[in-house]
């Protein structure tokens, strides 16, 4: 057995994760078209709890995400196998026939603020519309209590019906996490959030990460190792194995950092790529 497939068949015997699972992955593989992306993914995600997905550029880490609240159904050429749990449910055969549903109780942020070219109110109430919310008391309420969440009610509370493109990038970003969170979801995928942002922003978004755990469980994808050693409890790392995705190791973030197991979370750890 070489290197890479002994590394990757340690795998399944990763750490047992103390706490309740909110999502479980098992035998995930994910194909865009005939190529494999994804495969043997088998991993699990504590609640209340930051996840850092670690890895380098190609080794499916949003991929990954994107299974995970069924976003790569947008994409027609993407054939998913194994099973994802949230909770009990299997997203495909118990969840099947509501992506939105699913959607909403695993709300995802992207590397890139993405506001709707709307007012900040709009941008906060277009979800809550659509979900049947339509009392404008009721709205306002919501629409204050999110933004105070993420920290932008001191910021923009004076400003709701201001252009949403008119706030800086981390302002935006920290919008966009409010958007995902106004639907009050039980998990928050968050994929490289800070990357387009200034030290000063990801401070306020590493913060807000470390406050919404309380409340959320929250996969975070980063290219940042100094930042997964801030905020995550728990981390995976994934690695691209002859093209195709893989993960090598997971585990407390305190395990990882302090005793990876495998000889590839060492070399990534170190830099020695
Ligand atoms: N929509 C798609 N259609 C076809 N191939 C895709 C698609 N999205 C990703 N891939 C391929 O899947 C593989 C994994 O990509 P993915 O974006 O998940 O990696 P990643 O770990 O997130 O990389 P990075 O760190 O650069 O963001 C890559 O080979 C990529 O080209
Ligand atoms: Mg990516």
């Amino acid at each position: 057995m070489d290197r890479i497939t002994e590394a990757v068949t340690c795998t399944q015997k990763q750490e047992n994760t103390s706490g309740n699972i909110c999502l479980c992955t098992e035998s995930l593989c994910l194909s865009y078209g005939t190529r494999a992306a994804l495969e043997n993914v088998s991993i699990r995600i504590p609640s209340r709890s930051v996840t850092a997905i670690i890895g380098p550029s190609g080794s499916g880490k949003s991929s990954f995400l994107c299974c995970l609240n069924r976003m790569t159904d947008l994409s027609g050429s993407t054939t998913v196998g194994g099973s994802v749990h949230l909770g009990e449910h299997d997203i495909h055969r118990d969840l099947g026939k509501n992506p939105i549903a699913l959607r909403r109780r695993v709300g995802m942020v992207f590397q890139l603020p993405n506001p709707f070219p709307f007012s900040i109110w709009k941008n906060l109430a277009l979800p809550l519309t659509h979900h049947g919310v339509a009392n404008k008391r009721e709205l306002s309420g919501i629409i204050e209590q999110v933004l105070r969440r993420v920290g932008l009610w001191e910021e923009v509370g004076g400003r709701l019906r201001d252009s949403a493109l008119t706030l800086s990038g981390g302002q935006q970003q920290r919008l966009c996490i409010a958007r995902a969170l106004v639907l009050e979801p039980e998990v928050l995928l968050m994929d490289e959030p800070c990357s387009s942002l200034d030290p000063l922003s990801t401070k306020r978004i590493e913060t807000l990460i470390g406050q919404l755990k309380d409340r959320y469980t929250i996969v975070v994808v980063t290219h940042d190792l100094a930042q997964a050693r801030r905020v995550a409890d728990h981390v995976a790392l994934f690695w691209n194995v002859d093209g195709v995705g893989r993960l090598i190791e997971q585990g407390s973030a305190a395990r990882i950092f302090q005793h990876p197991q495998h000889e590839l979370t060492t070399t990534y750890l170190e830099g020695q790529l």
